[in-house]
């Protein structure tokens, strides 16, 4: 069931058609790129299961919301939620909670589309055969000097741009599409692959121990809320998608039981990714907390003494780009809508307008690997150590605005929507309408603002008085 409203950019024509596009927004480098990082960084076991716990308890409960929030508004994130906020007589400030979104997915694209050059880079790098035999030492080395160099990273994020720029200017393209239902499970497969040949060939146990063994005395607080950040980030959570993509599911299609698969798949995708990184970086030395780098100096060294190593990691990378570029669409088409919405401006000339801009901010990024004096710094934000650019867009984004803006529509939903609307659009058993609304009402706004109550000391002060 769904309102009476309808969309004026037409539906998807399936219920398939919604999945791989959510999913292909969904799996990107978050998976695969920066989910073994940050958990190397945090400890490992800990941070895996706060992880989980959130996309359980907070991710699919806010994933629901957002298609149902699309659906029922049938508009650009800002518009959905300001037109269903003057259908439950409130205040048309809501829509804050969808504009944060537009925000938020601009600047995620403004690193993101840097790292994607990273992966574009190392397709030709892995197809020149140059990792073959290569020894670790120097693998790293390879990358170290590859993002030392401004003028490599400007261009290869110039090239990520210009392609997403090309596509989405066109509008919906069936290539794409038609290309992404083949890569996406081909992606799986790989990944599933080089997890049993980098299990065969690492330190598989120790691996499997680190991932899945909690020590939680290797858990900041600041762990938590990366956790819980890194679980809105993942599944594409409080950046607009959601909502945008909810705006054009047809009405007879389960709202819960597609976020619940979309879901499944986003972590099944992160979770095999730790296991074909992680059994290499304890069998070959190398640091857990590496950082970004991190599956650009494991992965090669595998590539490069398995058999077929080139072929399939080549085609690893491939399907990397293909990853990152499917999420690339979905973070910039918020803002080329809003642009060609209220600004007036055509498709064409606002994904341009847009994309450049892009590129400059990214120069930020660029600039926070190469090492420049300007981008780098000391600052500590809320007890965490941010040294650049790179870094500050990152926390500002996945850290603070995700879970924030994951906060206001937990509670537009939950509580400023009528349980009437709620009830129609997700349509579900009742059993099961509950647990969402009880999760959407209650979990997620109380953890995300216990998270950061915690982090800013609060509940110190105040066990430190109630002990007194
Ligand atoms: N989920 C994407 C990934 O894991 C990143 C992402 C965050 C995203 N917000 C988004 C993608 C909004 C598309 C739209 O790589």
């Amino acid at each position: 069931m769904s309102g009476t409203r309808q969309s004026v950019h037409g539906l998807w024509s399936s219920r398939l058609a919604f999945i791989l596009a959510a999913t292909g927004a969904a799996v990107g480098l978050g998976n695969i790129w920066k989910f073994p990082y940050i958990m190397g960084q945090n400890g490992g076991g800990a941070f895996v299961l706060v992880y989980l716990l959130c996309i359980l308890l907070i991710g699919i409960p806010v994933m629901m919301s957002e298609v149902l929030i699309g659906r029922r508004g049938r508009q650009s994130p800002g518009h959905s939620v300001k037109t269903l906020a003057l259908e439950a007589k409130a205040s048309t400030r809501w829509q804050i909670a969808g504009w944060s979104g537009l925000v938020a997915s601009y600047l995620i694209l403004s690193f993101y589309a840097v790292i994607a050059g990273w992966a574009l880079y190392y397709v030709f790098k892995t197809a020149s055969g140059i990792f073959v035999g290569m020894p670790a030492a120097e693998v790293g080395a390879e990358f170290g000097s590859f993002v030392a160099n401004p003028i490599a990273l400007m261009c290869w994020s110039a090239i990520i741009l210009a392609v997403t720029i090309f596509v989405v200017g066109k509008g919906v393209h069936k290539g794409l599409e038609k290309a992404v239902n083949y890569l996406m499970p081909s992606l799986f497969v790989l990944l599933l692959l080089m997890a049993v040949y980098s299990g065969l060939n690492g330190a598989f146990l120790e691996a499997v121990d680190f991932m899945f063994k909690p020590d939680f005395s290797k858990l900041t607080m600041n762990g938590v809320l990366l956790a819980l950040g890194h679980a809105f980030f993942s599944l594409s959570l409080a950046s607009g998608a959601m909502i945008i993509y909810g705006a054009y599911l047809p009405a007879n299609v389960s709202i819960a039981k597609t976020s619940i698969l979309i879901a499944l798949c986003d972590t099944a995708v992160a979770l095999l990714a730790g296991l074909a990184i992680f059994p290499l970086v304890f069998g070959y030395g190398l640091a857990p907390g590496e950082g970004p780098g991190l599956i650009f100096v494991t992965l090669p060294i595998a590539f490069g003494s398995m058999p077929f190593g080139t072929l399939f990691g080549t085609l690893f990378f491939v399907m990397l780009v293909f990853a990152a570029f499917t999420s690339a669409i979905a973070m910039i088409e918020s803002t080329v809508a809003w642009l060609v919405e209220t600004k007036g401006m055509k498709r064409r000339s606002a994904t341009l307008f847009t994309g450049l801009s892009l590129w400059l901010l990214g120069l930020l990024t660029v600039f926070s690997f190469a090492g420049a004096g300007w981008a780098t710094f000391e600052w500590n934000i809320l007890g965490k150590p941010i040294n650049s650019f790179f870094e500050l867009k990152d926390y500002l984004t996945s850290a603070i605005m995700l879970p924030i803006g994951g906060l206001f529509i937990a509670v537009f939903v939950g509580w400023v929507m009528s349980e009437k609307v709620s009830a129609e659009e997700l349509a579900s058993t009742n059993a099961a309408y509950q647990i969402w609304r009880f999760a959407i009402r209650w979990i997620t706004p109380i953890a995300v603002i216990i998270v950061f109550l915690n982090l800013i000391g609060v509940l110190d002060l105040f066990s430190a008085v109630i002990g007194k």
